[in-house]
């Protein structure tokens, strides 16, 4: 198979292109990436020499180069996305680009070349907070931030793709990936590499917002499934089923680095914080037989290890934009 997969080079991205190349010897990948400040060659650094691997640079929002690479493939797994909520709030203007836009332009290359499978990675974000029980996948969507409204609007224009054209289309809602590779502006990475360097955590508000944590391997595992197996006009969960508080996981962290809580920060919450994500997977369960294979605490202890391990790929990105960023946001630290 010939997948376009776009948003390649960034966490989640990445780690797929790796394994699909590992699992599937016959694929063929064209990473499509606009390389924006959390797209990072350095993250295919390992496959850049496998022929059967190939880079574009290009937006997703630029129907040209989306047309080329659309018309030589069998399949496009779309996870290029703006990603993060807190930018989201201070400038929406480039999810709603991305994110929708670029969604339609890509849905309209599956059309007009006969694509035989769109996969949408969309987020359990869509369905917003739930304070009780667990997001199934029928249930109403009320995205809170612009990153999510933005998903979601992405989400609606893949189920209308369906409907009215019957495109093949499945979209995957999954929770919160941890691993190798993810850009340290989200709380694992910022929170791991931070107290390598004995800097603050900063928590926001109370740090008992829950969100449920997924290895991002075993995240991969499922998105290849559904590409694969998933049935057209299907939405599947992706969850860890491991429900963390914010405070228990910087606990963790430190923990894990032998550290005690000195280094912690309450800051300013988030505007609009979610306050708990959790996922019904019993649908990807019963119907793709898939489970998340690794535990919490392993996963955990795996990445703190591989940021440690890692200092040259970290430290390179916590610079210039990274900077000017992380003091926007972090104003309470300096006070
Ligand atoms: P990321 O921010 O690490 O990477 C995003 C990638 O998309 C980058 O390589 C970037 O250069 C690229 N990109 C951005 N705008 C682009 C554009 N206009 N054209 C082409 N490429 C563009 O993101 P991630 O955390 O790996 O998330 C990947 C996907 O998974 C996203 O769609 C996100 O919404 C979804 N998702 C992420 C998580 C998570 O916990 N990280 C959870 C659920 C869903
Ligand atoms: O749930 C899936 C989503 O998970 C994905 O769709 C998003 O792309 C991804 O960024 C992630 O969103 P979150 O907002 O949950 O991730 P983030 O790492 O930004 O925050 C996780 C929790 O930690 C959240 O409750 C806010 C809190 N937090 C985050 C940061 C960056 C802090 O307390 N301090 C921080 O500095």
């Amino acid at each position: 198979m010939r997948i376009v997969v776009t948003g390649g080079a960034g966490f989640i991205g990445s780690n797929f292109v790796r394994y699909v190349l590992g699992e599937h010897a016959a694929d063929e990948i064209v990473v499509l990436d606009k390389l924006t400040y959390a797209g990072n060659l350095d993250n295919l650094r390992d496959v850049a020499g496998d022929p059967r691997y190939s880079f574009v640079q290009g937006d997703i929002c630029d129907p040209a180069v989306v047309d080329r690479v659309a018309a030589h493939c069998d399949a496009i797994v779309n996870f290029a996305a703006e990603t993060h909520v807190d930018r989201s709030i201070s400038g929406p203007d480039d999810f709603i680009r991305t994110d929708v836009i670029g969604t339609h332009v890509l849905l309209e290359a599956v059309r007009a070349h006969g694509v035989g499978r769109f996969v949408q990675i969309s987020t359990d974000e869509v369905y917003g907070d739930i304070l009780a029980g667990a997001s199934v996948e029928t249930d109403a969507l009320r995205p809170s931030s612009p990153y999510s409204a933005s998903k979601a609007g992405g989400e609606l224009l893949v189920l209308a793709y369906r409907r009215t054209y019957e495109a093949p289309v499945v979209i995957t809602r999954s929770s919160n990936n941890y691993g190798p590779f993810q850009y340290p502006e989200k709380i694992v990475p910022l929170f791991v590499t931070n107290a390598l360097d004995g800097q603050p955590l900063p928590v926001y508000g109370d740090g008992r917002n829950v969100r449920d944590w997924i290895y991002v391997d075993d995240n991969c595992r499922a998105l290849d499934l559904v590409l694969r197996e998933g049935r057209d006009g299907e939405i599947y969960n992706v969850g860890g089923g491991n429900e963390v508080a914010n405070l228990d996981l910087t606990r963790g962290i430190l923990a894990e680095l032998g550290l005690g809580e000195e280094l912690v920060r309450y800051v300013t919450d988030r505007p609009g914080h979610d306050r708990r994500y959790a996922l019904d997977c019993g649908k990807l369960r019963t119907t793709l037989g898939w489970e998340p294979q690794v535990a919490f605490a392993e996963g955990l202890a795996r990445t703190v290890t591989w940021y440690a391990d890692h200092r040259d790929w970290w430290e390179k990105i916590k610079s210039g934009e990274w900077r000017r960023y992380y003091e926007r946001q972090y104003r309470d630290l300096a006070i």
